[in-house]
C-alpha cells in the first residue's frame, strides 16, 4: 500500500478500510477503490464519471479550474501556434514531438493509406444524397472492419501501428467522400503532394472537371491554415464520452476500426461533438441581436429544455482554452473572408451578453470550443452537417492514440459498470392465463 490513503467506514457494519491515494504526474489524487466490494461489500455511484477515473493515461491533461489543456506535457497554445496537424497527431501517438525525417516518414505512411479501397466506395450508393454526414461516416467507417479484419492481430504492436495510421489517412477521404456524395459530384482522390488538410480541402471543393479553366479550384491558405489549427484543438480531450467510448469498446478486444465508428457515434451528440452544429442551428434561430436577450431567459428557464449551445463543459469550469485561441482564429479568417459573416458578430454579442449574466456567471458556464467553430466552418464553406465530421476526423488521432495505449497497457480488463438496481425484487412468474 502506498503512503497516501483514504479510509471508508461503512457506518451500519462498523467496518472500515483503508484505499491507496494514487498521485500522478499532475491533478488531484485518485483513490483506488478496487478492492472496496470485497472490503465493505459496497460498490460507488457515480453517473457520468464525474469523480471516477476509468484508466490511467499519458496522453492529455486537462485543469479545468485553470484552463489549461496539454497533449503529452506540451500547452495546447504552443503546439496550435507552431505545429502542423501531424506532428501533433504524432505527438500523440507516440508520445515525443518527431524530428524531420520522423515527421517525413509519417507523412508518407499516412499518404499511403488515404486512398479508400474500391469496393468500399460503392457503400456510398447504399445512401440517399440527403442522408447526414454522420450517419455515413458511422457505417463506412465501420465496414472498415470488415476490410481489415481476418488477418488483423492486435497482440502484434506493429499491425496495431498500422490500424492507428490507416484510421487517421482515411477518415478525410471518407469525409470528402460523405459530402460529395450528399452533392451528387465525383469523388477526387487523395493527393500525395498534397498535406493532411490541402489533401481535405482538395477532395472537399476540387473540379478536375475544370482544371484547364481559370476558376479550376485552389486551394486556399487561410482555409489550410485555419484547419489545421481546428484539428489540432480537437485532437484530443482526454476521456471525454466519445474516447471513453472507444476504450470501453476495445476493452473487449473488439475490431479497433469497429470501435472508431462507435466513437464516431458517442461524438454525434449534441452534447457532446455536435454541438458546433447546434451552435449555427441555435445563431440562425436567434437571428438578430435584439433576440439575444429572450434567448438567455429561455436558457435560464427551468421548465423550458432549451441551452445556450457551445457554453458550459464539464471539466473547464472558468474558461475553456481552446475558445480563447480560436477567437483569435475566427477574427482573422473573417477578415480575410469574401463573405460577411453576420452570425459572427451575433455570436460575439451572444457572448457579451451571457457572460454578464449571474446565471452563467454562478453556473461557471462559459463558451466552449464549439461556440465558435461552427462560425469558421461556416466561413471556409464547410456545410453545416459537415461540422462535426470535421471534429470526428481531428479526434480519431486522440481515439487511436487512447484505443493504442489501452492494447498496450497489461492492466487493461473489460470496461464492466456496476449499478444500484431499483426495479422489482425477485418475484414469481403468473401465468398469462392468471394476469
Ligand atoms: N445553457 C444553460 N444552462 C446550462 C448550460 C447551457 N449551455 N449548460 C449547463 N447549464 C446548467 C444546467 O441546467 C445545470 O443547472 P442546474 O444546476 O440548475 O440543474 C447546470 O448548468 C450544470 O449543468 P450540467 O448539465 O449538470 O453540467 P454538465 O457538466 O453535466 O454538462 C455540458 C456539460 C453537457 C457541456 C452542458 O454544459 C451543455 O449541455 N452545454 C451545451 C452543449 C455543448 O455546448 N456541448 C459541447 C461541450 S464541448 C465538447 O464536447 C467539444
Amino acid at each position: 500500500m502506498s503512503e497516501k490513503s483514504l479510509s471508508i467506514t461503512n457506518k451500519t457494519t462498523e467496518q472500515t478500510a483503508a484505499y491507496p491515494l494514487l498521485e500522478g504526474t499532475l491533478g488531484n489524487p485518485t483513490v483506488d477503490i478496487r478492492a472496496l466490494k470485497n472490503d465493505l461489500g459496497c460498490f460507488t455511484f457515480d453517473p457520468g464519471f464525474v469523480s471516477t477515473a476509468s484508466c490511467k493515461s499519458a496522453i492529455t491533461y486537462i485543469d479545468g479550474d485553470r484552463g489549461i489543456l496539454l497533449y503529452r506535457g506540451y500547452p495546447i497554445e504552443q503546439l496550435a501556434e507552431q505545429c502542423s496537424f501531424l506532428e501533433v497527431a504524432y505527438l500523440l501517438i507516440h508520445g515525443e514531438l518527431p524530428n524531420s525525417e520522423q515527421l517525413q516518414t509519417f507523412h508518407n505512411e499516412i499518404n499511403g493509406h488515404a486512398v479508400l479501397h474500391e469496393s468500399l466506395r460503392v457503400f456510398f450508393d447504399g445512401f440517399h444524397y440527403d442522408a447526414h454526414p454522420m450517419a455515413m461516416m458511422v457505417g463506412v467507417v465501420g465496414s472498415l472492419s470488415a476490410f481489415y479484419h481476418s488477418e488483423l492481430d492486435v497482440s502484434d504492436p506493429e499491425q496495431r501501428y498500422i490500424c492507428a495510421t490507416r484510421m487517421i489517412a482515411k477518415m478525410p477521404t471518407i469525409a470528402a467522400a460523405c459530402y460529395r456524395h450528399s452533392t451528387g459530384a465525383p469523388f477526387v482522390y487523395p493527393r500525395v503532394d498534397l498535406d493532411y488538410c490541402e489533401n481535405f480541402l482538395n477532395m472537399m471543393f476540387s473540379r478536375p472537371e475544370k482544371r484547364f479553366l481559370e476558376q479550376a479550384h485552389a486551394i486556399d491558405d487561410t482555409a489550410v491554415k485555419a484547419l489545421n489549427l481546428l484539428f489540432i484543438l480537437h485532437a484530443d480531450h482526454e476521456q471525454n464520452a466519445s474516447t471513453s467510448t472507444v476504450r470501453l469498446a476495445g476493452s473487449t478486444g473488439a475490431n479497433p476500426y469497429a470501435c472508431i465508428a462507435a466513437g464516431i457515434v458517442a461524438l454525434w451528440g449534441p452534447a457532446h461533438g455536435g454541438a458546433n452544429e447546434a451552435v449555427l442551428s441555435m445563431l440562425e434561430e436567434i437571428g438578430t441581436v435584439d433576440r439575444i436577450p429572450q434567448y438567455i431567459a429561455k436558457a435560464k428557464d427551468k421548465n423550458d429544455p432549451f441551452r445556450l449551445m457551445g457554453f458550459g463543459h464539464r471539466v473547464y469550469k472558468n474558461f475553456d482554452p481552446r475558445a480563447t485561441i480560436i477567437r483569435k482564429t475566427c477574427h482573422e479568417v473573417l477578415a480575410k473572408s469574401s463573405n460577411h459573416e453576420p452570425l459572427f458578430e451575433l455570436a460575439l454579442a451572444l457572448e457579451e451578453l451571457a457572460l454578464k449574466d449571474d446565471y452563467f456567471i454562478e453556473k461557471k458556464l462559459y463558451p466552449n470550443v464549439d461556440f465558435y467553430s461552427g462560425i469558421i466552418y461556416k466561413a471556409l464553406n464547410i456545410p453545416v452537417d459537415m461540422f462535426t465530421v470535421m471534429f470526428a476526423i481531428a479526434r480519431t488521432s486522440g481515439w487511436v492514440s487512447h484505443w493504442l495505449e489501452m492494447t498496450a497497457d497489461p492492466s487493461t480488463v473489460i470496461g464492466r459498470p456496476r449499478q444500484l438496481y431499483t426495479g422489482a425484487p425477485r418475484r414469481d412468474f403468473v401465468p398469462l392465463a392468471k394476469r
